[in-house]
Protein backbone atom coordinates (compact mmCIF):
# COMPACT_ATOMS: atom_id res chain seq x y z
CA UNK A 1 0.00 0.00 0.00
CA UNK A 2 1.42 3.36 -0.44
CA UNK A 3 -1.09 5.27 1.82
CA UNK A 4 0.67 5.97 5.17
CA UNK A 5 -2.10 5.51 7.85
CA UNK A 6 -1.46 7.22 11.63
CA UNK A 7 -1.30 4.00 12.97
CA UNK A 8 -3.65 4.28 15.80
CA UNK A 9 -7.06 4.83 16.60
CA UNK A 10 -8.79 7.41 18.26
CA UNK A 11 -9.99 6.75 21.82
CA UNK A 12 -10.31 10.08 23.25
CA UNK A 13 -10.69 13.40 21.69
CA UNK A 14 -10.08 16.55 22.79
CA UNK A 15 -12.35 19.35 21.10
CA UNK A 16 -10.62 22.47 19.13
CA UNK A 17 -12.52 25.39 18.76
CA UNK A 18 -13.19 27.32 15.81
CA UNK A 19 -12.81 31.36 15.99
CA UNK A 20 -13.82 34.28 13.51
CA UNK A 21 -10.79 36.51 11.60
CA UNK A 22 -12.68 39.25 13.74
CA UNK A 23 -11.87 37.38 16.61
CA UNK A 24 -8.43 36.40 16.25
CA UNK A 25 -8.18 40.14 15.31
CA UNK A 26 -8.80 41.16 18.97
CA UNK A 27 -6.67 38.10 20.38
CA UNK A 28 -3.67 39.29 18.35
CA UNK A 29 -3.75 43.02 18.94
CA UNK A 30 -4.78 42.08 22.62
CA UNK A 31 -1.42 39.46 23.15
CA UNK A 32 1.20 42.34 21.74
CA UNK A 33 1.35 40.14 18.08
CA UNK A 34 2.91 38.11 20.37
CA UNK A 35 1.87 34.02 20.01
CA UNK A 36 3.18 33.62 23.22
CA UNK A 37 0.56 35.37 25.05
CA UNK A 38 -2.62 33.56 23.26
CA UNK A 39 -4.45 31.26 25.18
CA UNK A 40 -4.44 27.97 24.09
CA UNK A 41 -8.31 27.80 23.51
CA UNK A 42 -8.03 30.37 21.17
CA UNK A 43 -5.77 28.16 19.12
CA UNK A 44 -7.50 25.45 16.22
CA UNK A 45 -3.74 24.30 15.82
CA UNK A 46 -0.86 24.57 17.76
CA UNK A 47 2.40 23.98 16.59
CA UNK A 48 4.21 25.97 18.94
CA UNK A 49 5.95 23.19 19.81
CA UNK A 50 6.56 19.33 19.54
CA UNK A 51 7.94 18.95 23.39
CA UNK A 52 5.28 17.52 25.81
CA UNK A 53 2.19 18.32 23.71
CA UNK A 54 2.18 14.73 22.06
CA UNK A 55 -0.46 12.58 23.03
CA UNK A 56 -0.28 9.10 25.35
CA UNK A 57 -1.65 5.81 24.39
CA UNK A 58 -3.92 3.78 26.13
CA UNK A 59 -0.76 1.87 27.39
CA UNK A 60 0.54 4.48 28.78
CA UNK A 61 -2.41 5.59 30.50
CA UNK A 62 -2.85 2.22 32.11
CA UNK A 63 0.75 2.97 32.98
CA UNK A 64 -0.05 6.32 34.48
CA UNK A 65 -2.83 4.09 37.15
CA UNK A 66 0.08 1.41 37.85
CA UNK A 67 2.15 3.86 38.83
CA UNK A 68 4.22 2.71 42.19
CA UNK A 69 4.85 5.88 44.34
CA UNK A 70 7.32 5.18 46.95
CA UNK A 71 9.40 7.27 48.17
CA UNK A 72 12.92 4.91 47.29
CA UNK A 73 12.78 2.15 45.04
CA UNK A 74 9.45 2.18 43.97
CA UNK A 75 8.70 -0.42 41.27
CA UNK A 76 7.84 1.68 38.19
CA UNK A 77 11.60 3.14 38.68
CA UNK A 78 12.83 -0.21 38.00
CA UNK A 79 10.56 -0.55 35.11
CA UNK A 80 11.61 2.70 33.54
CA UNK A 81 15.83 1.88 33.94
CA UNK A 82 15.04 -1.97 32.68
CA UNK A 83 13.76 -0.35 29.41
CA UNK A 84 16.21 2.66 29.53
CA UNK A 85 18.89 0.33 29.87
CA UNK A 86 17.14 -2.01 27.18
CA UNK A 87 17.32 0.71 24.67
CA UNK A 88 20.52 2.93 25.32
CA UNK A 89 22.88 0.26 27.02
CA UNK A 90 23.67 2.23 29.84
CA UNK A 91 23.62 1.57 33.13
CA UNK A 92 23.67 4.51 34.90
CA UNK A 93 20.37 6.07 34.52
CA UNK A 94 18.96 8.54 36.77
CA UNK A 95 15.26 10.09 36.18
CA UNK A 96 14.70 14.55 36.05
CA UNK A 97 11.95 16.45 35.51
CA UNK A 98 13.07 17.62 32.21
CA UNK A 99 15.74 18.08 29.93
CA UNK A 100 17.19 21.23 31.33
CA UNK A 101 17.14 20.06 34.82
CA UNK A 102 19.43 17.03 33.06
CA UNK A 103 21.67 19.95 31.59
CA UNK A 104 22.02 21.84 34.70
CA UNK A 105 23.56 18.91 36.24
CA UNK A 106 25.92 17.80 33.92
CA UNK A 107 26.81 21.36 33.85
CA UNK A 108 27.38 21.84 37.07
CA UNK A 109 29.93 18.65 37.29
CA UNK A 110 31.48 18.89 34.01
CA UNK A 111 31.23 22.52 33.00
CA UNK A 112 33.32 26.11 34.42
CA UNK A 113 34.79 29.37 33.88
CA UNK A 114 37.58 29.37 31.02
CA UNK A 115 36.26 25.84 29.27
CA UNK A 116 34.90 25.24 26.11
CA UNK A 117 31.88 23.41 25.12
CA UNK A 118 31.18 22.44 21.49
CA UNK A 119 28.18 20.99 20.14
CA UNK A 120 26.48 20.91 16.40
CA UNK A 121 24.15 23.59 17.65
CA UNK A 122 23.33 23.61 21.19
CA UNK A 123 19.59 24.19 22.38
CA UNK A 124 18.52 27.58 23.73
CA UNK A 125 18.29 25.50 27.44
CA UNK A 126 21.86 23.80 26.91
CA UNK A 127 23.86 26.98 25.64
CA UNK A 128 22.15 28.53 28.52
CA UNK A 129 23.16 25.85 30.75
CA UNK A 130 26.90 26.06 29.59
CA UNK A 131 27.25 29.33 29.91
CA UNK A 132 25.39 29.54 33.52
CA UNK A 133 28.21 27.29 34.52
CA UNK A 134 30.75 29.93 33.02
CA UNK A 135 32.04 27.48 29.86
CA UNK A 136 31.90 29.39 26.49
CA UNK A 137 29.13 27.68 23.72
CA UNK A 138 30.59 26.86 20.27
CA UNK A 139 28.54 25.69 18.13
CA UNK A 140 30.18 23.91 15.21
CA UNK A 141 27.66 22.46 12.66
CA UNK A 142 28.56 22.15 9.04
CA UNK A 143 28.03 24.68 6.20
CA UNK A 144 25.33 23.10 4.59
CA UNK A 145 23.48 23.34 7.80
CA UNK A 146 23.16 27.01 7.54
CA UNK A 147 21.76 26.55 3.97
CA UNK A 148 18.26 26.44 3.49
CA UNK A 149 18.14 25.20 -0.03
CA UNK A 150 21.09 22.71 0.35
CA UNK A 151 19.60 18.66 -0.01
CA UNK A 152 22.19 17.54 2.38
CA UNK A 153 20.47 14.80 4.22
CA UNK A 154 22.58 15.09 7.10
CA UNK A 155 22.48 18.91 7.81
CA UNK A 156 22.85 18.33 11.87
CA UNK A 157 26.29 17.21 10.91
CA UNK A 158 29.53 18.71 13.08
CA UNK A 159 32.02 19.95 10.85
CA UNK A 160 34.85 17.28 12.31
CA UNK A 161 37.47 19.55 10.85
CA UNK A 162 36.50 22.74 13.06
CA UNK A 163 36.22 20.49 15.67
CA UNK A 164 40.09 19.43 15.47
CA UNK A 165 41.29 23.18 15.12
CA UNK A 166 39.06 24.11 18.32
CA UNK A 167 41.13 21.40 20.09
CA UNK A 168 44.20 22.49 18.63
CA UNK A 169 43.51 26.31 19.30
CA UNK A 170 42.15 25.92 22.89
CA UNK A 171 43.71 22.46 24.33
CA UNK A 172 42.27 19.23 25.23
CA UNK A 173 42.28 20.45 29.06
CA UNK A 174 40.10 23.53 28.13
CA UNK A 175 37.41 21.11 26.28
CA UNK A 176 35.63 18.93 28.95
CA UNK A 177 33.65 17.45 26.88
CA UNK A 178 32.05 17.38 23.54
CA UNK A 179 28.29 17.41 22.44
CA UNK A 180 26.07 16.23 19.32
CA UNK A 181 22.16 17.39 19.81
CA UNK A 182 20.11 14.21 17.46
CA UNK A 183 18.04 15.73 15.79
CA UNK A 184 19.72 19.15 15.56
CA UNK A 185 16.39 21.03 17.19
CA UNK A 186 17.95 24.69 16.55
CA UNK A 187 19.72 23.68 12.95
CA UNK A 188 15.92 22.75 11.63
CA UNK A 189 15.12 19.15 12.97
CA UNK A 190 18.25 17.66 10.54
CA UNK A 191 19.75 14.48 11.61
CA UNK A 192 23.13 13.25 12.45
CA UNK A 193 24.75 10.56 10.62
CA UNK A 194 26.17 7.87 12.49
CA UNK A 195 29.44 8.01 9.86
CA UNK A 196 29.63 11.50 11.52
CA UNK A 197 29.02 10.73 15.58
CA UNK A 198 32.08 7.48 14.67
CA UNK A 199 34.76 10.74 13.26
CA UNK A 200 33.29 13.07 16.38
CA UNK A 201 33.71 9.95 18.34
CA UNK A 202 37.37 9.25 16.99
CA UNK A 203 38.28 12.87 17.44
CA UNK A 204 37.05 12.67 20.99
CA UNK A 205 39.42 9.78 21.53
CA UNK A 206 42.21 11.45 20.63
CA UNK A 207 41.96 13.83 22.69
CA UNK A 208 40.80 11.59 25.69
CA UNK A 209 37.60 13.44 25.83
CA UNK A 210 34.04 12.47 26.85
CA UNK A 211 31.05 12.12 23.80
CA UNK A 212 27.66 13.45 25.20
CA UNK A 213 24.15 13.03 23.34
CA UNK A 214 21.43 15.40 23.68
CA UNK A 215 19.17 12.78 22.62
CA UNK A 216 15.83 14.33 23.12
CA UNK A 217 14.54 12.41 19.49
CA UNK A 218 17.13 9.78 19.29
CA UNK A 219 14.67 7.88 17.29
CA UNK A 220 13.57 10.33 15.13
CA UNK A 221 17.14 10.98 14.23
CA UNK A 222 17.10 6.42 14.02
CA UNK A 223 14.50 6.23 12.01
CA UNK A 224 16.24 8.84 9.33
CA UNK A 225 19.35 7.22 9.25
CA UNK A 226 17.40 4.25 8.43
CA UNK A 227 16.12 6.17 5.55
CA UNK A 228 19.49 8.09 4.52
CA UNK A 229 22.61 6.91 5.12
CA UNK A 230 24.21 4.26 2.70
CA UNK A 231 23.95 0.66 4.22
CA UNK A 232 21.66 1.14 7.07
CA UNK A 233 18.13 0.61 5.08
CA UNK A 234 17.92 -3.05 6.44
CA UNK A 235 18.90 -2.34 10.02
CA UNK A 236 16.56 -2.12 12.83
CA UNK A 237 15.60 1.33 14.66
CA UNK A 238 16.17 -0.19 17.57
CA UNK A 239 20.10 -1.34 16.18
CA UNK A 240 20.64 1.91 14.84
CA UNK A 241 19.54 3.44 18.44
CA UNK A 242 21.88 1.61 19.94
CA UNK A 243 25.09 2.02 18.05
CA UNK A 244 24.41 5.69 18.37
CA UNK A 245 24.36 5.60 22.09
CA UNK A 246 27.13 2.82 22.13
CA UNK A 247 29.32 5.96 20.82
CA UNK A 248 28.61 7.79 23.74
CA UNK A 249 29.83 8.32 27.12
CA UNK A 250 26.62 9.68 28.35
CA UNK A 251 23.53 11.58 27.56
CA UNK A 252 20.72 14.56 28.56
CA UNK A 253 17.49 13.55 26.91
CA UNK A 254 14.17 15.37 27.28
CA UNK A 255 11.32 12.83 27.70
CA UNK A 256 8.76 15.36 26.16
CA UNK A 257 10.02 14.56 23.16
CA UNK A 258 10.72 10.69 22.05
CA UNK A 259 9.76 9.78 25.44
CA UNK A 260 6.31 10.29 23.89
CA UNK A 261 5.02 11.91 27.71
CA UNK A 262 4.07 15.02 28.25
CA UNK A 263 6.73 15.86 31.33
CA UNK A 264 10.12 13.92 32.28
CA UNK A 265 14.15 13.82 31.11
CA UNK A 266 16.82 11.28 32.16
CA UNK A 267 20.78 11.53 32.27
CA UNK A 268 22.84 8.71 31.55
CA UNK A 269 26.15 8.04 32.38
CA UNK A 270 28.68 5.37 31.85
CA UNK A 271 30.96 6.73 34.26
CA UNK A 272 30.31 5.07 37.78
CA UNK A 273 32.01 7.88 39.90
CA UNK A 274 30.39 10.93 37.71
CA UNK A 275 26.88 9.06 38.05
CA UNK A 276 27.55 8.74 41.37
CA UNK A 277 28.30 12.63 41.66
CA UNK A 278 25.46 13.67 39.04
CA UNK A 279 22.78 11.11 41.94
CA UNK A 280 24.91 13.79 44.93
CA UNK A 281 23.25 16.97 42.80
CA UNK A 282 19.62 15.20 42.04
CA UNK A 283 18.91 14.39 45.99
CA UNK A 284 19.84 17.97 46.42
CA UNK A 285 17.08 19.83 43.42
CA UNK A 286 15.45 16.90 41.94
CA UNK A 287 14.86 14.14 44.27
CA UNK A 288 15.49 10.52 45.44
CA UNK A 289 17.59 9.14 42.51
CA UNK A 290 14.79 6.47 42.17
CA UNK A 291 12.38 8.95 41.05
CA UNK A 292 14.47 12.28 40.30
CA UNK A 293 12.36 15.23 39.49
CA UNK A 294 8.99 12.92 38.46
CA UNK A 295 6.15 10.48 40.12
CA UNK A 296 6.58 7.20 39.16
CA UNK A 297 3.21 7.38 37.28
CA UNK A 298 5.34 9.48 34.95
CA UNK A 299 8.36 6.93 35.05
CA UNK A 300 5.75 3.79 33.78
CA UNK A 301 4.53 6.62 31.16
CA UNK A 302 8.22 6.86 29.99
CA UNK A 303 9.06 3.41 30.11
CA UNK A 304 5.96 2.78 28.05
CA UNK A 305 6.81 5.64 25.44
CA UNK A 306 10.22 4.61 24.63
CA UNK A 307 8.72 1.13 23.48
CA UNK A 308 6.73 2.49 21.25
CA UNK A 309 8.62 5.05 19.59
CA UNK A 310 10.90 2.41 18.32
CA UNK A 311 8.05 0.97 16.41
CA UNK A 312 8.80 1.41 13.24
CA UNK A 313 5.04 2.11 11.49
CA UNK A 314 4.78 4.79 13.97
CA UNK A 315 7.74 6.23 12.64
CA UNK A 316 7.13 5.76 9.31
CA UNK A 317 4.23 7.86 10.04
CA UNK A 318 5.50 10.25 12.28
CA UNK A 319 8.50 11.62 9.34
CA UNK A 320 6.43 11.09 6.74
CA UNK A 321 3.26 13.66 7.83
CA UNK A 322 6.48 15.72 8.32
CA UNK A 323 7.92 15.44 4.66
CA UNK A 324 4.65 15.54 3.67
CA UNK A 325 3.57 18.92 4.73
CA UNK A 326 7.09 19.77 3.76
CA UNK A 327 6.83 18.88 -0.21
CA UNK A 328 3.28 20.43 -0.25
CA UNK A 329 4.55 23.83 0.99
CA UNK A 330 7.32 23.43 -1.98
CA UNK A 331 5.34 22.14 -4.57
CA UNK A 332 3.41 25.75 -3.55
CA UNK A 333 6.36 27.79 -4.35
CA UNK A 334 7.01 28.30 -0.09
CA UNK A 335 10.74 27.93 0.81
CA UNK A 336 11.63 25.90 3.62
CA UNK A 337 14.55 24.59 4.89
CA UNK A 338 15.46 21.46 3.29
CA UNK A 339 15.08 18.42 3.26
CA UNK A 340 12.58 18.06 5.61
CA UNK A 341 13.77 17.32 9.13
CA UNK A 342 12.11 15.26 12.18
CA UNK A 343 9.69 17.10 13.97
CA UNK A 344 8.98 20.25 12.53
CA UNK A 345 8.97 22.13 8.87
CA UNK A 346 11.62 25.27 8.89
CA UNK A 347 10.00 28.44 6.69
CA UNK A 348 12.48 31.00 5.40
CA UNK A 349 10.51 34.35 6.33
CA UNK A 350 12.88 36.41 4.20
CA UNK A 351 12.47 34.28 0.88
CA UNK A 352 7.93 34.56 1.90
CA UNK A 353 7.88 38.06 2.22
CA UNK A 354 10.98 40.09 0.62
CA UNK A 355 9.38 43.41 1.21
CA UNK A 356 9.73 43.06 5.11
CA UNK A 357 13.41 44.15 6.00
CA UNK A 358 15.06 41.75 9.02
CA UNK A 359 14.76 44.75 11.24
CA UNK A 360 10.99 44.64 11.32
CA UNK A 361 10.47 40.72 11.94
CA UNK A 362 9.82 39.02 8.59
CA UNK A 363 9.37 35.90 10.76
CA UNK A 364 6.97 36.92 13.01
CA UNK A 365 4.90 39.20 10.63
CA UNK A 366 4.16 35.36 9.31
CA UNK A 367 3.31 33.65 12.25
CA UNK A 368 0.67 36.67 13.01
CA UNK A 369 -0.50 36.53 9.91
CA UNK A 370 -1.51 32.37 9.67
CA UNK A 371 -3.03 33.20 13.34
CA UNK A 372 -5.16 36.03 12.19
CA UNK A 373 -5.82 33.85 8.76
CA UNK A 374 -6.47 30.61 10.07
CA UNK A 375 -5.84 30.28 13.72
CA UNK A 376 -2.68 28.24 13.46
CA UNK A 377 0.07 28.89 16.24
CA UNK A 378 3.50 28.58 14.51
CA UNK A 379 6.40 30.66 16.45
CA UNK A 380 9.29 32.49 15.05
CA UNK A 381 13.08 31.70 15.06
CA UNK A 382 14.63 34.28 13.82
CA UNK A 383 15.37 38.64 14.59
CA UNK A 384 13.18 38.41 17.25
CA UNK A 385 13.94 35.57 18.97
CA UNK A 386 17.67 35.87 18.76
CA UNK A 387 18.42 39.66 17.51
CA UNK A 388 18.18 40.70 21.20
CA UNK A 389 21.85 41.76 20.92
CA UNK A 390 21.34 43.71 18.01
CA UNK A 391 22.74 41.25 15.86
CA UNK A 392 20.97 39.12 13.14
CA UNK A 393 20.78 35.50 13.06
CA UNK A 394 21.89 33.73 10.31
CA UNK A 395 18.43 32.64 9.10
CA UNK A 396 15.12 34.03 9.78
CA UNK A 397 12.88 31.20 10.16
CA UNK A 398 9.21 30.33 10.87
CA UNK A 399 8.86 26.81 12.71
CA UNK A 400 6.05 24.43 12.19
CA UNK A 401 6.49 22.01 14.84
CA UNK A 402 4.29 18.93 15.16
CA UNK A 403 3.07 17.40 18.22
CA UNK A 404 3.31 13.49 18.36
CA UNK A 405 -0.09 11.82 17.59
CA UNK A 406 -1.97 14.38 18.35
CA UNK A 407 -3.16 15.60 14.55
CA UNK A 408 -4.69 13.87 11.14
CA UNK A 409 -3.91 14.07 7.81
CA UNK A 410 -6.90 16.37 7.52
CA UNK A 411 -5.20 18.79 9.82
CA UNK A 412 -1.86 18.98 7.75
CA UNK A 413 -4.15 19.70 4.33
CA UNK A 414 -5.87 22.52 6.79
CA UNK A 415 -2.10 23.95 7.50
CA UNK A 416 -0.94 23.27 4.04
CA UNK A 417 -3.96 25.14 2.85
CA UNK A 418 -3.49 28.06 4.47
CA UNK A 419 -0.03 28.53 4.13
CA UNK A 420 -0.61 28.86 0.46
CA UNK A 421 -3.47 31.06 0.94
CA UNK A 422 -1.57 33.32 3.08
CA UNK A 423 1.27 33.32 0.52
CA UNK A 424 -1.22 34.28 -2.56
CA UNK A 425 -1.38 37.19 0.05
CA UNK A 426 1.67 37.96 1.47
CA UNK A 427 1.77 41.59 0.29
CA UNK A 428 -0.88 42.63 2.82
CA UNK A 429 1.08 41.12 5.93
CA UNK A 430 3.05 44.20 7.94
CA UNK A 431 6.45 44.92 9.81
CA UNK A 432 5.93 45.00 12.93
CA UNK A 433 8.36 47.24 15.66
CA UNK A 434 8.64 46.03 19.29
CA UNK A 435 6.83 48.04 21.93
CA UNK A 436 8.10 46.59 25.05
CA UNK A 437 10.00 43.69 25.75
CA UNK A 438 12.81 42.40 28.67
CA UNK A 439 16.11 42.34 28.65
CA UNK A 440 16.18 38.46 28.22
CA UNK A 441 14.93 35.87 26.31
CA UNK A 442 12.09 38.61 24.82
CA UNK A 443 10.94 36.56 22.16
CA UNK A 444 8.37 35.30 25.51
CA UNK A 445 6.60 38.14 26.17
CA UNK A 446 7.71 41.17 23.86
CA UNK A 447 4.41 42.88 22.86
CA UNK A 448 4.52 44.75 19.51
CA UNK A 449 2.64 46.67 16.67
CA UNK A 450 2.33 46.39 13.45
CA UNK A 451 3.65 49.56 11.38
CA UNK A 452 1.81 50.59 7.85
CA UNK A 453 2.77 48.48 4.94
C1 LIG B 1 17.50 19.62 21.50
C2 LIG B 1 16.88 19.95 22.83
N1 LIG B 1 17.62 19.90 23.94
C3 LIG B 1 17.10 20.19 25.14
C4 LIG B 1 15.78 20.57 25.29
C5 LIG B 1 15.27 20.94 26.66
O1 LIG B 1 14.32 20.04 27.11
P1 LIG B 1 13.17 20.46 28.16
O2 LIG B 1 12.25 21.41 27.45
O3 LIG B 1 12.54 19.17 28.53
O4 LIG B 1 13.85 21.12 29.32
C6 LIG B 1 14.96 20.66 24.16
C7 LIG B 1 13.55 21.09 24.27
O5 LIG B 1 12.90 21.51 23.34
C8 LIG B 1 15.53 20.34 22.88
O6 LIG B 1 14.80 20.40 21.75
Amino acid sequence: MKTIIEPFRIKVVEPIRVTTRAERERVLQDAGMNVFMIKADDVLIDLLTDSGTGAMSSEQWAGIMRGDESYAGARSFYRFYDRTKEVTGFDHILPTHQGRASERILFELLGGPGLVVPNNNHFDTTRANVEHSGAKAVDLVIAEGHQPTSRHPFKGNMDVERLEALFNDVGADRVPLVMLTVTNNSGGGQPVSLENMRAVRAVCDAHSTPLFLDACRFAENAYLIKKREPGCADRSVPQIVRETFDLADGATISAKKDGLVNIGGLILFRDAELAQQARNLLILTEGFPTYGGLAGRDLEAIAQGFEEVLHEDYLRYRLRSVEYLGEKLLAGGVQIVEPPGGHAIYMDATAFCPHIPTKSFPGQAVVCGLYRHAGIRAVEIGSLMFGGDGEAPEMELVRLAIPRRVYTQSHIDYVIEAVLELQAERDTLRPLEIVEAPPQLRHFTARLRELPA
